[in-house]
């Protein structure tokens, strides 16, 4: 029996050994920029019982990324210096020591931004990606379709014959609201967004009643014009003036789901608060804020319904796709943060 040379390669079917991932080399003040992140190179450790190896196929950025740069306390601890960033992707196992989830099954998980992940099998969901492409769990049928449906439903109450307004409507989450407001029979649906090409998508593709660009104008007066009735309903992706605006609109007990202020997020000082709050008392406005992860408990009612309307083809959705993996995510997310997306902003390995 020969003994085989020290030096011999592993067999092929062996996992790699080392991984990528994008690390937060610096906290961004206002905007940031691609000197805030850097590549880094770690090797991957050994499985320890019930672990799962992952080889990233599709990542998420988001714009909640943005208030995790910053070193404060909030919903979701801050990103640490020097180390990875963390978020939404799927991916392939390539190894498991867990009985329950199968080398070769794609899997949902929370540790995007490197290309191989090493973690609890219990931390992670295996998904149909033939029923639907990787990327969809990301995005119609993940954490942004979920704050679609429960902000819209739930925390807007938003009911048949509803006048609904939603800004950030050409994105993951605002693409859905005004859809699944069509749904539900709104007797209007009324969107904003960055640019005429997403206007247009809005209408003609999307089946809003009508849309702006909140670049063309003061919103309060294109809001104004584009519901000449007013609305009942503001799923609020946005702040700032959009938040004024929608007040000024509502009509008496209207409704303002409070889902994300991407317009403040990279301000270095407190934006100033609507100048006409006080509007909220003589209209009888309810005003919430909501966090997705509250609403978990609807995942049972949201994704058969929304792979439903996927499939009949009543709601449609867009993703914007940015391959080259772990060397262009931090790209993606400051493009995602300027409007570049269209629907979901996706970074494929
Ligand atoms: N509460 C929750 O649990 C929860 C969960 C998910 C998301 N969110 C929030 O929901 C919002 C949408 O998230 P998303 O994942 O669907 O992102 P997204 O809408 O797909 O992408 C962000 C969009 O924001 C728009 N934007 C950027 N700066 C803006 C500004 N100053 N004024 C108006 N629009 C601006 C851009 O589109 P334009 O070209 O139209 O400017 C950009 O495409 C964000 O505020 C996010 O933080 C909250």
């Amino acid at each position: 029996m020969s003994t085989p040379p020290a030096t011999a390669a592993p067999p092929a079917t062996s996992p790699p050994a080392t991984s990528r991932e994008v690390h937060l080399a610096s906290r961004p003040s206002g905007w940031p920029t691609p000197e805030n992140f850097s590549v880094a190179g770690v090797s991957v450790p050994a499985l320890a019982p019930d672990q799962v190896l992952v080889r990233n196929v599709v990542m998420s950025v988001d714009p909640y990324m943005r208030g995790r740069m910053d070193d404060r306390p909030s919903y979701v601890p801050p990103f640490q210096l020097g180390a990875p960033l963390d978020g939404g992707a799927v991916g392939e196992v390539l190894a498991s020591t867990s009985d329950a989830v199968p080398v070769g099954a794609h899997v949902l998980h929370g540790l995007g931004w490197r290309e191989l992940a090493v973690l609890p099998a219990a931390r992670v969901v295996v998904v149909d990606t033939q029923l639907a492409p990787a990327g969809a769990y990301l995005g119609v049928l993940g954490m942004p379709g979920l704050t679609a449906y429960a902000g819209l439903l739930e925390v807007a109450a938003m009911k048949e014959g509803d006048s609904v307004f939603v800004s950030g409507a050409a994105g993951a989450v605002g693409s859905l609201v005004g859809q699944i407001a069509k749904q539900r029979s709104a007797a209007r649906v009324v969107g904003s967004a960055g640019s005429a090409d997403k206007v247009r998508y809005l209408v003609d593709e999307l089946g809003f009643d009508a849309a702006f660009n909140y670049r063309d104008g003061p919103v309060r007066e294109q809001l104004r014009t584009a519901a000449p009735d007013g609305i009942d309903v503001y799923f609020d992706n946005v702040g700032g003036e959009h938040l004024e605006a929608a007040i000024s609109a509502l009509n008496l007990r209207g409704r303002i789901a409070i889902c994300g202020m991407i317009s403040q997020y990279n301000d270095t000082e407190p934006a100033p608060g609507p100048r006409n709050l006080a509007m909220v008392l003589g209209k009888r406005l309810t005003i919430r804020g909501f966090i997705v992860s509250d609403f978990n408990h609807l995942q049972p009612t949201f994704v058969p319904e929304m792979i439903g309307w996927i499939t009949d083809g009543t709601v449609r959705y867009q993703e914007t796709t940015v391959d080259g993996g772990v060397e262009a995510a931090a790209q993606a997310f400051l493009d995602l943060m300027r409007g570049a997306n269209t629907g979901k902003m996706l970074v494929r390995f």
